[in-house]
């Protein structure tokens, strides 16, 4: 009896945890990147109201502080990370230019609409450019006491990266940021989201880490079933490269003293539509992709380095952009311009999902066919 009374406990808990992770599993933590280089978008009210009302994202990230976007998220709840344009980056390098653009572009929104973070530019770092180098981490911390002056200590700062802040970016356990930067640039910045408590945001892309288009690559980007790369260094193995890239921001972050900073994914996607010579792009890939990233980072198992850890996560993007330059650029949507989806990775509320247009329909409630889990099994 003593002994059995434990294991039927435990037995309990396990069904219990498992409800629980499938209850939540729909639906934590998956935002899109709202991009606006396009001329065919329907209004941001319209946005607002459909995001609401027909998906479960509850989060959006801007590209800038448009404030008709910032209006009509107003009273959705849905929360909002807002972009400093890296142009306006030297401007609030001290208190009183970002007070300046504090009380121009969030205060008047606060709190109807529900900015939760603001990124100070996006992959300055990759822009080469000294002077908004040399202005970030000063324009952070000003815009970080400018929000406390106001009282809006819940507002975190930050400013997404590209994994091109890596080098070398394998095998994930050697992996560290750019001789030169390292403690010149991201020891300090880490310091100040440890002081901050505000997250390091990247950009992984699984599909610029596709270097050949053989199937085992393509499966390998794809949490598609595949042999899986080893990390010769700590002999795991690693079954898809997004958790290979976010162990690489790991690594190079603990380096400097610093894995206990949160992480965010500020963009990654997969574009449905591209030129004839890029690999890996078809509708297919990309339902794929983002289904199974979705999947990923709701079954929170986290990465090899990281077991146990969900990331924040914003797929790039809500819309395919028409002005963008490149064919692939501007296909990297989740919807069309008049809301129909390009494909259904499983971001309707349950019971409304609607009939996609391309795919196997990754719907909340069609149930898996691939991804993590079974893949692990797998291998
Ligand atoms: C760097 O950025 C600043 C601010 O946007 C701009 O005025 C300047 O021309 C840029 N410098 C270079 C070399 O592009
Ligand atoms: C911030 O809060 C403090 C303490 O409650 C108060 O004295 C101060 O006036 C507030 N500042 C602003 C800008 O609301």
């Amino acid at each position: 009896m003593a002994e059995t009374q434990p294991s039927s406990r435990a037995l309990l808990l396990l069904l219990a945890c498992t409800l629980f992770q499938q209850l939540y599993a729909s639906n934590t933590k998956i935002g899109v990147n709202y991009g606006t280089m396009a001329d065919e978008l329907p209004p941001p009210s319209t946005v607002a109201t459909f995001l609401k009302s027909k998906t479960t994202i509850d989060r959006i990230k801007i590209f800038d502080a448009n404030h008709d976007i910032l209006r009509a998220f107003a009273g959705t709840a849905i929360s909002v990370t807002v972009t400093v344009e890296n142009a306006h980056i030297p401007s609030l390098a001290t208190i009183p230019g970002a007070q300046a653009w504090l009380s121009k572009n969030i205060l008047p929104f606060l709190p109807k609409t529900v900015v939760t973070r603001i990124s100070v530019g996006n992959e300055v770092l990759e822009s080469n450019n000294k002077t908004l180098i040399a202005n970030i981490l000063p324009a952070m911390e000003s815009l970080h006491k400018a929000l406390s002056l106001a009282n809006h200590t819940t507002v975190q700062v930050s400013t997404p990266h590209s994994l091109k802040i890596l080098d070398p970016l394998e095998p994930p356990s050697a992996a560290s940021f750019r001789r030169g930067h390292d403690k010149a640039i991201f020891a300090p910045m880490l310091d100040f989201h440890r002081r901050t408590k505000s997250p390091f945001m990247v950009n992984p892309y699984p599909f610029f880490g596709i270097t050949s288009t053989d199937l085992d690559t393509v499966n390998y980007a794809l949490f598609k079933p595949n042999n899986g790369v080893r990390d010769k260094v700590t002999s795991m193995k690693y079954t898809n490269m997004f958790d290979a890239q976010m162990d690489a921001v790991f690594s190079a972050m603990k380096k400097l003293g610093y894995e206990d900073v949160e992480l965010v994914v500020a963009e990654t996607g997969w574009p449905s539509v591209g030129e004839q010579h890029e690999g890996g792009v078809s509708f297919e890939n990309a339902e794929t992709y983002n289904g199974n990233l979705i999947k990923h980072i709701n079954s929170g198992k986290g990465t090899p380095l990281m077991p146990g850890r969900t990331f924040e996560t914003f797929i790039f993007s809500l819309f395919n952009e028409n002005l963008k330059p490149t064919v692939s650029e501007r296909n990297y949507g989740l919807f069309y311009p008049d809301l129909t989806p390009v494909y259904n990775v499983g971001v309707f509320i349950a019971k409304e999902a609607s009939v996609p247009r391309f795919g196997f329909g990754f719907g909340p409630t069609s149930g898996p066919t691939s991804g993590p889990t079974r893949q692990r099994d797998s291998l």
